[in-house]
């Protein structure tokens, strides 16, 4: 994984790999979103066109963790609670700044979405899925 300084894109690669087809194929394309929305604020792209985009980001992370959470439930994961919690975090600040963009997209700092959406990118897939993904391929509760 890389996400270079001057051009704040993320860069797939097999770090990102947890092992679950399904949940390895969506993380894929929530990066692309991603980096398609940073190229949109870049290139100052129509304001709907950035809304739209926004738009399927959001619904795209809650589709995905909903497949995550079905995917704990039915493997008894024993840390599915923090997980959800994590994913109810996330999706609810997420929501919080696409609603104040909506709202009045010059006043909020776009920096600050892409920066949640990178961090989420990179702890919560790399720590919280990544162990999740271990007990349901193991089948060992980690
Ligand atoms: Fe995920
Ligand atoms: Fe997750």
């Amino acid at each position: 994984m890389t996400t270079a300084a001057a051009d704040q894109s993320i860069t797939w690669s097999d770090d990102f790999l947890i092992g679950i087809k399904e949940i390895d194929h969506e993380h894929r394309c929530l990066i692309e979103d991603i980096n398609k929305l940073h190229q949109e604020l870049l290139e100052h792209v129509d304001l709907d066109r950035i809304e739209d985009t926004l738009g399927s980001i959001h619904a795209r992370m809650q589709a995905h963790f909903a497949l995550e959470e079905h995917v704990m439930v039915s493997h008894d994961y024993l840390h599915y609670p923090e997980h959800k919690a994590e994913h109810e975090r996330l999706l609810d600040e997420y929501t919080e700044h696409m609603t104040k963009f909506e709202g009045a997209p010059n006043l909020v700092d776009k920096e600050t979405i892409e920066d949640l959406l990178r961090q989420w990118i990179v702890d919560h897939i790399l720590n919280s899925d990544k162990k999740m993904s271990l007990t349901v391929t193991s089948g060992k509760q980690a």
